[in-house]
Order: structure tokens, then C-alpha cells, then sequence
């Protein structure tokens, strides 16, 4: 196995493919309030991906059974839609996959609903800061370390936890390529980065520990000493002039 560089026409796939995810993703923020059940947003994902032309690309992969991903609290990723009623002050991670003609873009982000704890927003706001500083790593000459390093210090500096069980990863002709894109690393180490990568960078971070386990369900990733957790996650093509975010409108 090995990294694929993408063609121009690849790119251009992906950002029609990010920017539905894009869309899936601004019209979920909306939608996730009080009262509103999980199985909810999965539906209105599914029609967005469709009427825009596109499929979800986490439905059928290894089995998962919806379009989208919806974690909860202490659950950190591949929440798995249904019943759930979200609750003011929830914290809610929205994860989405799609794929289009063949190329996949991937992001998540972290929303309060409602009114929520000062904890809870301190966890989204760093995330994304995490993200950010991942980000400005992906571009030629840096080394894959360099992003984990960048967002682990970040998340260190606010006194959150990275959940290093889980990486980001290569994506673009799958879901999931090589690389993984760990979330703790060293600077300097690992592959060097070259123009044409594609990488889904998505900090995991927890107010405790950072350690995990799998609920009985075989996909819903929550944290063990049940601390809550936040994702923020896009597909990002590493130009000649630098990162340049896909998963965008
Ligand atoms: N964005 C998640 C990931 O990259 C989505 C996985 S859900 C799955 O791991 F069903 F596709 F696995
Ligand atoms: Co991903």
C-alpha cells in the first residue's frame, strides 16, 4: 500500500464531494435542537446527499448502518443515529462521509445544543483550534509529525486530553487511505508531505483521560472515564501552495 498523489480532475471531484458534506454539515447545525431525535438528522442527511447528486459514504462501509455519524457527550465518534433525543446542552459531534464519482470527502464538527456548559464550549472552541494548527502544517516540505505535534500541543495547552486511540487518515479513491493522521506525534518525524496528498485531519480531544472503549452497539466510541469529548475533522488536499480546506461551500 502506498500514498495516492490526486490529478487535478481527482481535486475537483472532492470539492464537489466536500462541498455537499459541507452543506449536509450547515444544515444539521441548524437542525440539531432540543426535542429533535438523531435517526432525524440522519434522514435529512441522506436527502441532502441525494438531491445534490451524491451518495453517503459511511453507509455499507464495513457494515455501518446510517448516512451519518452522531455522537453524544462522552461518545466520540461513530454514534450511530436512532431514538436519541438530543437535550439542551448536549454536546454533539456530526460526522459525514460522501462520495461523488467515485472520489470521498469526509468532515465532522462539534455543536452545543442549546444553552450549554462552559465546558462543553471550551472543548469546541479548542477542537477546532487544534484543527487549525494541524492544518497549517499540511503543505509540502512539512513532515506528517509535524500536524500531530502542532495539534497535541494545542490540546495539551488547554489542559484537554488527545484521544490517541484514533487518527485521521488519507482519503479521496476510499474513505480511508494511507496515511494515518495521528493526533499525537512528534515533529519532524513520519512521511514527508508532497503536494497532490489528500488528508481527513480530525482532532479527537476529551476533558478527561483520553482513553476509550467501544459500546456494546460495535461502533460508538466513548470515552472511558466518561468525560466529554469533542471532533472536529476536514478533508484537506495539500497544494503546492499550501493546505486547502475541501470540505467547504
Ligand atoms: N469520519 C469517520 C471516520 O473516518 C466516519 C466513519 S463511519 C464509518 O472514521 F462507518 F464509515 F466507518
Ligand atoms: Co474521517
Amino acid at each position: 500500500m502506498s500514498i495516492v498523489l490526486k490529478s487535478p480532475r481527482e481535486i475537483e471531484c472532492m470539492r464537489q464531494a466536500g462541498r455537499i458534506v459541507a452543506l449536509v454539515l450547515a444544515e444539521l447545525r441548524t437542525a440539531a435542537q432540543a426535542g429533535v431525535t438523531t435517526a432525524t438528522l440522519d434522514r435529512l442527511a441522506l436527502e441532502i446527499i441525494a438531491r445534490e447528486g451524491g451518495e453517503p459514504a459511511f453507509r455499507g462501509y464495513r457494515e455501518y448502518p446510517a448516512t451519518i455519524c452522531t455522537s453524544v457527550n462522552d461518545e466520540v465518534l461513530h454514534g450511530i443515529p436512532g431514538r436519541r433525543v438530543l437535550r439542551a446542552g448536549d454536546l454533539l459531534k456530526l460526522d459525514v462521509g460522501v462520495c461523488w464519482q467515485g472520489m470521498y470527502a469526509d468532515a465532522a464538527v462539534s455543536v452545543v445544543v442549546g444553552r450549554g456548559s462552559q465546558l462543553a464550549h471550551r472543548l469546541v472552541e479548542v477542537v477546532e483550534e487544534a484543527f487549525w494548527a494541524g492544518y497549517t502544517m499540511a503543505r509540502p516540505g512539512r513532515y506528517l509529525g509535524d500536524i500531530g505535534a502542532a495539534i497535541e500541543e494545542i490540546v495539551r495547552r488547554n489542559g484537554f486530553s488527545v484521544i490517541e486511540e484514533y487518527a485521521g487518515h488519507g482519503v479521496g479513491r476510499a474513505l480511508h487511505e494511507e496515511p494515518s493522521v495521528p493526533n499525537h506525534a512528534e515533529a519532524g518525524r513520519g512521511i514527508l508531505l508532497r503536494s497532490g496528498m489528500t488528508l481527513a485531519i480530525e482532532p479527537m480531544i476529551s476533558a478527561g483521560s483520553g482513553q476509550t472503549l467501544v459500546k456494546r452497539d460495535g461502533w460508538t466510541v466513548v470515552t472511558r472515564d466518561g468525560s466529554l469529548a469533542a471532533h472536529y475533522e476536514h478533508t484537506v488536499w495539500i497544494s503546492e501552495s499550501g493546505p486547502v480546506i475541501l470540505t467547504q461551500l
